[in-house]
């Protein structure tokens, strides 16, 4: 395999992959754990969690990873519990802390002493190159093709080269939003990634913690089944048609009965994370179903180990390269 290692501060990572975190439980400590047993980056995505939960997560994800790989958490910046959950992963030492949905400062001051590595998930060229002075080893560049809320409109194809012209050549750089076949490796790299940021093709691992009925849901998508719906957060967002996400986009949807005001900014117009509670859980029907906008091009959808699925995409991208 003539693929480069991919550097992470302190840690590096045999294959140039990162699971991208899946919040609401969605990638817990199984995936995570798994996935950096292969040499790749593992990521529990941590909002939603209670704070000892994470911590249980995180140990999980280490003993089945057993030394291999980097291992990660991926915490929404929206999250009203942000502080808490960054410091209970710094204080169980994990490698790395994504973060997403919204930019943080304060977050580089408060891993300042520790093992712990900040990795900001950016959309732009100018967030790129301020993550890049406060002092993060790497930025994770998510295009509008991702699962999830999304912080731009604009292609991952676009936003690439714009990225690698600000932080300069030697500046590691992970590219993510629609990865489907393992040829797109090398595509994001000819863009100016060092690695790619794989959300949605996870979903379908065994290990994935969502409901057999969520992966289900993924398994029958055709094109034009992904839609951006208006995430209460202020986000757009990627989710599969579900007949909840029909009531989001005719502007039917029930407002919540109660709230426990999770999110720091929150319109109140339905509730973003019953609803992730619901479809992780397997109500689908009353649950809002995040995907990458090119689930339907995934060939095999079957359900299998997370190493088989990192197998085949590293066999796509052989075969991509040498014909
Ligand atoms: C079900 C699901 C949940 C997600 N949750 C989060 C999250 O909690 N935080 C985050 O930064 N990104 C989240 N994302 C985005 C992914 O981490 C990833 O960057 C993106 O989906 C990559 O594109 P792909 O899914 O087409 O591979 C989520 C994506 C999916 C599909």
């Amino acid at each position: 395999m003539n693929l480069p290692k991919f550097k992470i501060g302190r840690y590096t990572a045999d294959l140039p992959l990162i699971q991208g975190g899946m919040a609401i439980r969605i990638s817990t400590g199984a995936l995570a754990g798994a996935v950096a047993k292969t040499g790749a980056v593992g990521v529990i995505g941590a909002s939603g969690m209670a704070f000892e939960e994470l911590a249980e997560e995180i140990r999980l994800a280490r003993q089945i990873a057993g030394g291999n790989g980097i291992i990660g958490v991926n915490i929404m910046f929206a999250a009203r519990e942000f502080i808490g959950l960054v410091n209970t992963a710094i204080k169980e030492k994990i490698d790395v802390i994504f973060t997403g949905a919204g930019f943080s400062r304060d977050i580089f001051k408060m891993a300042k002493g520790s093992v712990t590595e900040i990795v900001p998930i950016v959309s732009s060229a100018k967030f790129a190159l301020l993550s890049k002075k406060l002092g993060a080893p790497a930025v994770v560049v998510e295009g509008k093709e991702a699962g999830g809320h999304l912080g731009t409109l604009r292609s991952i194809k676009e936003i690439l080269p714009e990225v690698r012209s600000a932080v300069g050549p030697d500046f590691p750089v992970a590219g993510a939003g629609g990865f489907y076949h393992g040829s797109q490796i090398a595509e994001f790299m000819r863009l100016g990634a060092n690695a790619v940021q794989i959300a949605t093709r996870f979903v379908l691992a065994e290990e994935c913690n969502a409901a057999r009925a969520y992966k289900e849901v993924y398994q029958r998508a055709k094109e034009g089944d992904v839609v951006i719906i208006a995430s209460p957060v202020g986000m757009p967002g990627h989710a599969l048609k579900t007949a909840f996400v029909n009531r989001i986009l005719d502007k039917s949807v029930p407002t919540p009965m109660g709230c426990d005001y999770c999110l720091k900014n929150c319109s109140l117009v339905y509730c973003i994370i019953q609803a992730l509670i619901n479809s992780q859980q397997g109500d689908v029907e009353n649950g809002v179903v995040f995907s990458g906008e090119n689930v339907w091009k995934i060939k095999d959808r079957t359900i299998r180990p997370a190493a088989a699925i990192i197998k085949d995409i590293l066999n796509e991208y052989e075969e991509s390269v040498n014909v």
